[in-house]
């Protein structure tokens, strides 16, 4: 068995996965929603001292394990290099003292394992990641071969959902509550712009759409948020379909998928989905447990990275905050 360590940012996740099976064998992850909400947003010093409370806590009730696994998995790039670092030290006690090696896992990467979770993978495929830190379009031929073919110029999309969230003092993170909001809104009440409607190029933006609300919710009260909601969340979406429209006429993805924490949004499920339908195309998406940060996708490629032997040395195991590459 494997046990990963998720912390990249505000989760501590752990989970144990068998290596023959693929069986999630257990899962725990604490959320600090609560604490950082009154913020509007993570602050990474609160995060850090809650991984180090938290995950001491999760992996007193693994113990039982510690004999059956076989190796360490943790994320450590990227993320918050404050928060990385407990799970990476954690990984380190637990691969001294267990004497197994360790296995250093893209935070990333593991977004895309979460689609194959007790399954084999499948790939080569096309990922629309949408998390709170990114928005590409990945082009995975196989674990070691991902590139980026499209990402965010400033603000990711999930980060949009949180921006609006907190403009509209509704807490953090702002993706579940907008989302339920914008159901009882009216999607065309308020005519925001597509970013980079004009332009040809496959890359995205969210800061115009940002503004442009803030400037919406500074002219109306409150009882016109959920409209605000439901505008905003429209063109947010329209904006990555638009997109991808473009990218589908020049490529052919035989399976696409949508992975990350904001990849639970139905409506962006739908709208995507409605958009693949004519291309003869899969659609693979993660079990909705799994879209948010986890260990379990963590152990998911952990596992794969096993059989290939892919392990890191203790003192080379680093956390690394920002990561240009797959
Ligand atoms: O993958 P994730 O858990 O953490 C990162 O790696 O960033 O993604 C969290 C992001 C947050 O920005 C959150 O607001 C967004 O995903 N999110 C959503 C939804 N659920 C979570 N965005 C839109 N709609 C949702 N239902
Ligand atoms: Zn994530």
């Amino acid at each position: 068995m494997i046990l990963s360590i998720e912390s990249s940012c505000d989760d501590s996740s752990i989970a144990i996965t068998n290596i023959e099976t693929l069986k999630v064998v257990f899962h725990k992850k604490i959320s600090q929603e609560a604490e950082h909400s009154k913020y509007g947003g993570v602050v990474p010093e609160l995060a850090s001292r809650l991984h180090a409370v938290a995950l001491p806590q999760i992996l007193e009730q693994v113990k039982e394990f510690f004999p059956l696994l076989k190796a360490i998995a943790v994320t450590t790039t990227p993320g918050l290099g404050v928060t990385l670092l407990e799970g990476v030290a954690m990984a380190k006690a637990l691969s001294i003292s267990l004497n197994i090696p360790l296995i250093s896992v893209n935070h990333l990467k593991g977004h895309i394992y979460s689609l194959f979770i007790e399954k084999e993978t499948q790939f080569p495929l096309t990922v629309l990641l949408v998390s709170g830190g990114h928005t590409q379009v990945i082009e995975a031929s196989d674990r070691n071969n991902m590139d980026i073919v499209a990402s965010t110029m400033d603000d990711s999309f999930g980060e949009s959902f949180d921006k609006t969230a907190k403009m509209m003092k509704l807490g953090y993170p702002g993706g579940p509550v907008i989302e339920k909001l914008a159901l009882q809104g009216d999607r065309d009440r308020f005519n925001f712009t597509i970013p980079l409607s004009q332009s040809p190029k496959i890359a995205f933006s969210y800061s115009g759409l940002k503004n442009a609300v803030r400037l919406a919710i500074a002219e109306s009260s409150e009882d016109d948020y959920a409209d605000i909601a439901a505008s905003f969340e429209k063109i947010a979406v329209a904006h990555l379909t638009q997109k991808l429209k473009k990218y589908f006429k020049v490529k052919a993805p035989k399976k696409f998928a949508i992975v990350g924490g904001a990849s639970a949004n139905k409506y962006l499920r739908s709208q995507i989905s409605k958009l693949i339908e004519p291309h003869n195309c899969e659609l693979l998406l993660a079990p909705l447990e799994y879209c948010s940060d986890n260990g379990v996708m963590i152990g998911r490629i952990a596992v794969d990275m096993y059989k290939d032997s892919e392990f890191t040395e203790l003192a080379s195991l680093n956390a690394t905050a920002r990561s240009s590459t797959l």
